[in-house]
């Protein structure tokens, strides 16, 4: 009985390290992921080169306007998992391709960027919401960079 119950207190603590090592693995993100993510929402919702180097050179979209654009951000933040249908964010998901955005070296600080980012998000639309998180973010990192 006594062997039974600690085979079994084995097997679930295994199973939760188990569970545990497969969890944190989602929570990594390859370039090559997060390419493919990006591919794709070009083809539904083009942006441009243009426009994407002027938001992460300036943090922002020349046109500000452009609804097409910022669904884009929304696609591949859905894509990889880093914001569900309803437009709730998973910090750790968004770390993570965020990460691999910079070739996984990490930016100082840049988990704290998205902690502190996420919880200002209070737009309704999701692209809205998609793009403003990367905006934020990127705005972020940088004046952190300036300030070096
Ligand atoms: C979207 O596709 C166009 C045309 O193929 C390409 O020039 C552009 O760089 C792509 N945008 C992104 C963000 O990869």
């Amino acid at each position: 009985m006594i062997f039974s119950v600690r085979f079994f207190t084995v097997t679930l603590l295994l199973g939760a390290v188990l569970f545990d090592g497969i969890c944190r693995a989602e929570e990594t993100f390859s370039k090559n992921q997060l390419k493919a993510a990006v591919n794709e929402c070009n083809d539904t919702y083009f942006l441009s080169q243009k426009s994407w180097d002027s938001v992460f050179t300036t943090g922002s979209l020349d046109d500000e306007k452009d609804l097409v654009a910022k669904c884009f951000f929304e696609c591949v933040l859905l894509q990889t998992g880093a914001m569900d249908d309803k437009g709730t964010i998973n910090s750790d998901v968004t770390k993570a391709v965020f990460l691999a955005s910079h070739d996984g070296t990490a930016v100082d600080g840049h988990g704290e960027l998205i902690d502190m980012c996420v919880p200002g998000r209070v737009e309704t639309d999701t692209c809205e919401k998609a793009y403003a998180l990367v905006k934020c973010v990127t705005v972020e990192e940088l004046s952190r960079r300036q300030a070096r």
